[in-house]
């Protein structure tokens, strides 16, 4: 469906919502400039993550609360229960979702070492020390380590446990911070570590090519969107590689709200069983 015929004004709308979200990370880099300077020459990649720690404190809350994404996070995350790994949660803005009832253990693969202390005293608020958090991404170099670490799959062994781990694993806007290269390993090892019958609920940004001018400009700001925002990328595909895969039982990928074409964020909301 080619949208060409969007009047010029919304497309401009449209492409001013990451530049907004830009500046107001820009305006953050000063502030941590003046309280870490020796942290940008000693390491960059920390003053990197506590550059959007500080972004995040402010922004996170926000987002979490977003009118148009609120039900749709919470129809995912009300499923998560027993043994529960959550992908990236960051600051757990997103915890209060969760019902607490019904999850035995969460496990939070967050690798920004700067958001563990307040993702911690939010797991203590809404979930009373069922919370376990790691210091890991998603993609299996680092989360693989970190399981075996804790203790959740055996040191030694070379595959995964034939019966699974996790009877959910979740992600909300974080695989798009993942390596994008890695994207099909790291969605099949979160297959794998599912229990027959565990579902895989995610709610990310993909990219969509029905428009091509949105998907040159949205090429245009990846080029520094990684800088500003934590490393995620505007070219998500995680609604294809689940897609593109065989082993679940059922896949359930919904485009979220009244998506046109012209606009840089699709979000779409997953729930796929493992067969
Ligand atoms: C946009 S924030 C979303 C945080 C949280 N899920 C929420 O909705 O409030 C993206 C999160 O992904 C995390 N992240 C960065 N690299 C990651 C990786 N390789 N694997 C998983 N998460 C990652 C960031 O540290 C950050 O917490
Ligand atoms: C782009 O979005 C439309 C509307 O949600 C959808 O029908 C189409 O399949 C998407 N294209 C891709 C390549 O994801």
């Amino acid at each position: 469906m080619p949208t060409m015929g969007v009047p010029l004004l919304v497309r401009l709308q449209a492409y001013i919502e990451p530049l907004f979200l830009l500046s107001i990370s820009v305006g953050y880099l000063p502030i941590t400039l003046l309280f870490h300077p020796l942290l940008l020459i000693t390491s960059p990649s920390s003053f990197r993550s506590k550059w959007f720690e500080n972004f995040w404190r402010v922004i996170g809350p926000k987002m979490a609360a977003s009118e148009i994404q609120i039900d749709h996070i919470e129809e995912l995350l009300s499923r998560a229960h027993g043994t529960v790994l959550e992908l990236g949660p960051g600051a757990g803005d997103q915890m209060f979702h969760y019902k607490k009832n019904q999850i035995e253990t969460l496990y939070g693969a967050e690798p920004n070492a700067f958001l563990h202390p307040r993702l911690i005293e939010m797991a203590e608020k809404k979930l009373l020390g069922k919370f376990i958090p790691l210091e890991a991404g998603a993609q299996p170099g680092s989360l693989l380590p970190a399981l075996k670490k804790a203790g959740l799959i055996p040191g030694t062994a070379t595959s995964l446990p034939e019966e699974g781990v996790f009877d959910s694993i979740v992600a909300v806007k974080s695989l798009c911070s993942a390596p994008q290269d890695q994207l099909a390993a790291t969605v099949a090892v979160v297959q794998a570590l599912l229990k027959p019958g565990g579902e895989f609920l995610f709610f990310e940004h993909v990219e969509n090519d029905t428009d091509s001018m949105t998907m040159s400009y949205a090429w245009l700001v990846d080029w520094i969107w990684p800088v500003f925002m934590g490393g995620c990328r505007l070219k998500g595909k995680v609604d294809k590689v689940v897609i593109g895969m065989g082993g679940w039982d059922e896949r359930r990928i919904t485009t979220i709200g009244d998506f046109k074409g012209h606009e840089v964020f699709r979000y779409v909301k997953g729930i796929c069983r493992k067969a």
